[in-house]
């Protein structure tokens, strides 16, 4: 299937999505709460969903409110860029020194327009390039199964449209999930949780093992419905959140011709539905 995706992204969940679209169908709900939304890919392709994104992260939260501001221009930015950087064949990526970071949205708000604070769409375009050109903006570029980035950014100025009339019927939120669970929390939420990964520091903000502990005992209180998914056999996780509801396997699709097939990734999924 064809999902609409925006950029690259460490932990985005393109290959479970059939998985948590099942299990918000059978909840019932309508409100989609995405509570740790990071590129989006996940609340981009729920169908029949009313949806609230949510991310800690200003910079991500500034990409989906340019999106809903100013897709055109977004979409000249981008289109320019592919002049700009060097994406020739078989030449490395730029480091991520060089791709221009974003800092403007740490200074102190504008005011004055309908999104309260307005949105920086040249910073948007480069988060976009940024993660899509470089792991996490880190550095290492990704295995992927999507041949070069220049492609992929192609594809994704062709999906703008469609992005855009998604986005722009989301409530954006950028809030720890602790604030956002308590404010949506209602028997007509379902939340989706795909928390940061216990491991590997990938993220502007990580979980520490307290961070896991507030949050499954504030699913085990909440009166709406939820699914969380993480990494299968993860002796911390497992610890605190106890034994999985269930376990799925999923193909490796990130797969390096050079250095044989990967093992299948799994993912534990827990849920009140
Ligand atoms: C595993 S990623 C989510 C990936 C997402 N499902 C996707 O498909 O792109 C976890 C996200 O949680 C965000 N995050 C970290 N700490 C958070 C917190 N305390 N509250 C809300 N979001 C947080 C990170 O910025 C990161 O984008």
């Amino acid at each position: 299937m064809n999902y609409l995706r925006l950029m690259k992204y460490p932990g985005a969940k393109t290959s479970i999505i059939p998985d948590i679209e099942d299990v918000f169908r059978r909840s019932g709900k309508r409100l989609f709460i995405d509570v740790f939304g990071g590129s989006g890919s996940v609340s981009l392709n729920m169908q029949y969903a009313t949806v609230v994104y949510n991310d800690l992260d200003p910079e991500l939260v500034n990409l989906f409110r340019a999106i809903q501001y100013d897709s055109d221009l977004l979409k000249d930015l981008l289109l320019e860029s592919l002049d700009i950087y060097d994406f020739k064949r078989g030449r490395k990526n730029p480091p991520a020194s060089k791709i221009p970071r974003y800092e403007a949205i740490r200074k102190p708000s504008l005011s004055g327009n309908k999104f309260g604070k307005i949105p920086d769409v040249k910073a948007a375009a480069q988060t976009v390039l940024r993660f899509t050109m470089s792991f996490g903006g880190m550095g290492s570029t990704y295995g992927t199964n999507e041949k070069s980035s220049k492609g992929y950014l192609r594809k994704t100025i062709s999906m703008l449209p469609r992005i855009k009339e998604k986005v722009s019927l989301w409530t954006i939120e950028n809030l720890d999930f602790r604030d956002l669970i308590s404010r949506y929390d209602s028997k007509g939420a379902f939340f989706y949780l795909d928390p940061p990964y216990s491991e590997k520091k990938w993220y502007s903000t990580n979980f520490r093992e307290s961070d896991y502990g507030a949050l499954i005992a504030q699913l085990r209180n909440i009166k709406g419905t939820y699914l969380m998914t993480v990494d299968a056999h993860d002796d911390l996780l497992e610890d605190i959140f106890g034994e999985p509801d269930y376990i799925k396997s999923y193909e490796n699709r990130n797969q390096n011709p050079n250095s044989g097939r990967k093992p299948p990734r799994m993912k534990a999924f827990y849920t009140n539905v």
